[in-house]
């Protein structure tokens, strides 16, 4: 409400129209599960840091940022439906979580950083299945040369070293699409130069996923690890890509990246020079190379999670016996002329049952003839990962859904 305060990371900011940040999502912050030892999230940090050895490593970054930092520094355009409060957390109009660890690049770049790693926890509005969850980890990396013949050769030294490097290496890299009309250089960048950043950022990527996934069950055993690069685009970056990488008989998304654009250059008071930069998600990544079957898991305080790993390592998680779901059906009528965005519903339930929601599905939505209400029912899908829920807590539970809906929303529950 206006005129109120809210409390987040010790510190009181003013509310307002924009503010969404949930008491759910507020008590996440200080967590920072990329800095806790053993935890998998950590060793995978550390397995990347150990891969760029003369990069700064940084992961103590406040996850408050301005939308400012977050969006218009990196050209994002006014009408972005990142911006929007249906996908993004709000602290108020003027702070708000960060979605990406992009939101630091001017920052760090500005300080003077040439070659840098930044691990943080970013926030995003979303669906809740057993692959999504409102927090999770990204480790952006960029590295800027200069742009003139002592660059451009230490672009070119460094290039060859890799390739050398690859090429004794079992990998397969297909479709690297070259920079084109479509995925374009920088009018102030020459396009030699260009290239050269472009090829620089590719073998450092595929070097990294060689590292990551190269020799693990489900890559190399069953021949060479297979990566391809697909043409994005991020508005601070040009040319842009994606990599995926072949696991356990999937593609896996596992980055954006891109060369950056000028204008981010010029907003961290940065000349002369060119570079790269990559963000990459910890969750999706972790849940292969430890076989972690759910992402609630990463915020278990239970010791049968925890006890598994030990900093450093990677080994394959032994599920312990999952636990019965108990489905639960909320129909409801909503007032006339109003809507309810599926992450607000998502984000109620979060606040009521935790990390007992597992899955949120819409499951009907129709607008009745005669008197013109819409009504919506959600199925709810609730199991606790480390006991049996007993039936009266998920019904009480349940009826607290509703009643918020009630209060909040003003929905009559059918
Ligand atoms: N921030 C982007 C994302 O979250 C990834 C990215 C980082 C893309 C750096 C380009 C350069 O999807």
């Amino acid at each position: 409400d206006p005129g109120k305060y809210v409390t987040v990371l010790k510190e009181q900011y003013p509310t307002d129209q924009m503010t969404n940040i949930t008491p759910t999502i507020i008590s996440k912050l200080p967590l920072r599960l990329h800095t806790q030892p053993s935890h998998p999230l950590s060793t995978l940090r550390a397995l990347i840091e150990s891969h760029f050895p003369t990069y700064a490593h940084l992961s103590s970054l406040s996850p408050l940022v301005t939308p400012y930092q977050n969006f218009d520094l990196l050209s994002f355009p006014q009408d972005h439906p990142g911006r929007s409060v249906t996908d993004s957390y709000y602290v108020n109009k003027d702070l708000m979580l960060r979605t990406h660890t992009s939101a630091h690049e001017v920052d760090v770049f500005s300080k003077g950083t040439e070659k840098w790693l930044l691990t943080a926890d970013v926030y995003r509005r979303d669906e809740i299945d057993g692959s999504h969850y409102p927090v999770f980890h990204q480790t952006e990396g960029a590295r800027i040369f200069s742009a003139d013949a002592s660059g451009m050769k230490e672009v070119e030294e460094d290039n060859a070293r890799l390739l050398n490097h690859l090429k004794r290496s079992n990998i397969i890299i297909e479709d690297v699409p070259h920079i084109s009309a479509a995925n374009p250089c920088q009018p102030a960048h020459d396009p030699k130069h260009t290239e050269l950043i472009a090829m620089n950022l590719k073998l450092s990527l595929n070097s990294l996923m060689l590292h990551l996934f190269g020799g693990r069950v489900g890559a190399t055993e069953e021949g060479p690890l297979r990566v391809r690069w697909i043409e994005a685009t991020f508005p601070w970056t040009t040319p842009s890509y994606e990599v995926e990488v072949f696991f356990r008989g999937k593609w896996l998304e596992i980055l954006g990246c891109g060369v950056i654009k000028q204008a981010t250059l010029d907003n961290s008071n940065v000349q002369n020079k060119l570079g790269w930069a990559f963000g990459l998600g910890l969750e999706r990544i972790a849940m292969v190379l430890f076989s972690i079957p759910d992402i609630r898991l990463f915020w278990s305080l239970d010791s049968r999670f925890l006890s598994q790993f030990n900093q450093g390592e990677i080994t394959t998680f032994q599920s312990y016996s999952k636990y019965p779901a108990c489905v639960k059906d909320v129909s409801f009528w909503l007032p006339e002329n109003t809507s309810l965005h599926e992450n607000d519903f998502c984000d109620l339930v979060r606040d009521v049952a935790g990390d007992i929601v597992e899955d949120v599905k819409m499951i009907d939505d129709f607008i009745h003839p005669k008197t013109n209400k819409r009504s919506l029912c959600y199925r709810i899908n609730y199991r606790s990962m480390d006991r049996s829920l007993v039936n009266d807590e998920t019904n009480e539970i349940h009826s607290q859904v509703g009643s918020r809906l009630r209060d909040r929303f003003g929905v009559e529950i059918r």
